[in-house]
C-alpha cells in the first residue's frame, strides 16, 4: 500500500504541522499514528482530540539526545500545563523526563501517572497553602518560588529542608504574543533582576529555616522562533546568578512549533545547542541544566477532529464551514489570534476547491477556528481535521454553551484507544448541589 507523507512535503497538504509519520492513504484519508482519522471519528465521535504518542516520544528523545550529546548534567521537564493528561504524563515519565506542575491539580495528575516526587518541580505565582502542603507531603523535588510572600509561607509550612529555585524575570522581551510573554520586568511572575528584587529573594531564602537555594529559573515566554532572545536572556541571568554558584539553572521552555505548513520553527537540536552554548560560555562551573518544554513536546502530536454541520456561502463575502466544536476545545484562535490550517480528512488528496472560514458552534461571532483555508468540496457530514492542537487545546477546554468536553484518543501503531472519555450531559450537572 503506498502512502503519501503528510509531514514531508506531500503535494496536497505539504504540512509539517501534523504528527511525525502521518500520511495520506490511497483513499485520500488522513492517517495519524497508523489510524485512519475518518474511522477514528466514526468510532469515538467528534469533536475529538487525537494524539500520536509516538510523536511525543520522539520529541522527548530529541531533547534528551541533544543534551546527552553535549555530555552535561541535565534534565528535561515536561511543562505539563501544555497537555495535562494523565496518559501524557505517563508517556513523558516512561521517556525519562521530569515534570513541571503549576497547580495542585497538575501535581495530582503527575503523581497519578507515577512520577517519582523527586522529579517534580512546582511553579505558580500564587500557590495556595493547600497546594504547598500537598507538595511538601508528596516530597516533591523542588519548589520554584515566585514572591517574598511565598518564600515566607513556604518556609513556615515546610516540615523539612526543601530545595527551591528562585524565579527570575531577566527583563528581556520575547518576540511573541504579549499574553505569553513572561520574562519582562512588568510581569506577574518572579523577581526582577533589575531593581534589587532578586537580591531580596536570595536574602529571604538565605534567612529561612527550611528552604535551601538550589538555583534559579527563568522562562521568557512561549512560541518563540528567534533563538537569539534566549542568548540575551542567559547572559543577563548569568550576570546575576553565577556569583551565587547555583547547583541548578532552569532556563525554561518556549520553543515554537509549526501550526501551519508555512511555519519553519528551529529544530529541537538547534534550540538545545544554542541554550547549552550560551550557558557554557556564561557559567563556570556549569550548573545542572534544566529545560522545560511544553508546546514543542506535545503541540504537533495532537490533531482535532470535527464534523462539518453546515456550509454557508455568502456570495461575494465568504463561505462559512461550521463544525461541532470551537472555542470550547481550542481557545487559542480567540485568545491570541492564532492561525491553524485544516483538511477534509477523507479528501486530503484532492485540491482545495473553495476558500472557507471554519467557524465553531458557540454563541460568539469571534468563535472562528481557521480563517481563509482552502478545503476540498466541504459538505455537511465531512470530517474536518485541524493539526497542531496538542498543546494548550485540551488544557484550556471549557464547557461554554454547555458543550461536553471531547474525548482524548491515542493513535499508536494502528490502534486507537480513548485515554479520556467524552464528557456527558450528566457530567454537566454532576457537581450541582441540591439547594432544596
Ligand atoms: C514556567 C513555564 N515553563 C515552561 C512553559 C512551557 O512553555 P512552552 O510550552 O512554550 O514550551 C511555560 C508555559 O507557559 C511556563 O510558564
Amino acid at each position: 500500500m503506498s502512502r503519501t507523507s503528510v509531514t514531508t512535503g506531500d503535494p496536497v497538504t505539504g504540512s509539517s504541522a501534523y504528527p511525525l509519520g502521518s500520511s495520506v492513504g490511497p483513499d485520500g484519508h488522513v492517517i495519524v499514528g497508523g489510524c485512519d482519522l475518518v474511522a477514528v471519528a466514526r468510532e469515538f465521535g467528534t469533536p475529538a482530540y487525537v494524539y500520536a504518542p509516538a510523536d511525543i516520544r520522539s520529541r522527548a528523545r530529541a531533547y534528551l539526545g541533544a543534551l546527552r550529546a553535549r555530555g552535561i548534567d541535565s534534565e528535561v521537564l515536561f511543562a505539563s500545563k501544555a497537555a495535562p493528561l494523565t496518559a501524557i504524563y505517563r508517556v513523558c515519565r516512561e521517556e525519562g523526563l521530569s515534570v513541571d506542575v503549576a497547580s495542585g491539580g497538575e501535581l495530582h495528575m503527575a503523581l497519578a501517572a507515577g512520577f517519582e516526587p523527586a522529579r517534580i518541580y512546582m511553579h505558580g505565582n500564587n500557590k495556595s497553602a493547600a497546594e504547598l502542603r500537598m507538595a511538601f507531603a508528596a516530597g516533591i523535588g523542588c519548589i520554584v518560588v515566585d514572591s517574598l510572600d511565598e518564600i515566607e509561607s513556604a518556609d513556615w509550612l515546610a516540615d523539612r529542608e526543601q530545595d527551591v529555585l528562585i524565579r527570575l524575570t531577566p527583563g528581556v522581551a520575547a518576540p511573541t504574543h504579549a499574553f505569553v510573554r513572561t520574562g519582562e520586568i512588568d510581569s506577574k511572575f518572579g523577581f526582577a533582576i533589575d531593581g534589587g528584587q532578586a537580591d531580596e529573594a536570595v536574602a529571604a531564602v538565605g534567612r529561612s529555616r527550611n528552604l535551601r537555594l538550589a538555583g534559579f529559573h527563568a522562562h521568557l515566554g512561549s512560541q518563540i522562533y528567534e533563538l537569539d532572545t534566549y542568548v540575551r536572556a542567559i547572559e543577563v541571568l548569568a550576570a546575576f546568578c553565577a556569583p551565587h554558584e547555583p547547583r541548578v539553572m532552569n532556563v525554561g521552555g518556549g520553543l515554537g512549533i509549526a501550526y501551519t505548513s508555512g511555519d519553519r520553527p528551529p529544530s529541537i537540536a538547534e534550540y538545545v545547542d544554542l541554550k547549552v552554548d550560551a550557558l557554557t560560555r556564561c557559567f563556570d562551573p556549569l550548573p545542572r541544566i534544566l529545560l522545560e518544554p511544553g508546546r514543542s513536546l506535545v503541540g504537533n502530536a495532537g490533531v482535532t477532529l470535527y464534523t462539518i454541520g453546515t456550509v454557508k456561502e455568502i456570495p461575494g463575502v465568504r463561505t462559512y464551514v461550521a463544525v461541532d466544536g470551537g472555542m470550547s476545545d481550542n481557545l487559542r484562535p480567540m485568545l491570541y489570534g492564532s492561525e491553524y490550517e485544516a483538511l477534509i480528512a477523507s479528501r486530503a488528496d484532492r485540491p482545495a476547491s473553495v476558500t472557507t472560514t471554519v467557524a465553531g458552534k458557540h454563541c460568539e461571532s469571534g468563535d472562528i477556528l481557521v480563517r481563509d483555508v482552502g478545503l476540498a468540496e466541504p459538505r455537511p457530514g465531512d470530517i474536518l481535521v485541524t493539526p497542531a492542537t496538542g498543546a494548550y487545546g485540551y488544557a484550556m477546554a471549557s464547557n461554554y454553551n454547555g458543550i461536553p468536553r471531547p474525548p482524548v484518543v491515542f493513535c499508536d501503531r494502528g490502534r486507537a484507544t480513548a485515554v479520556v472519555r467524552r464528557e456527558t450531559y450528566a457530567d454537566l450537572t454532576a457537581r450541582d448541589v441540591d439547594d432544596g
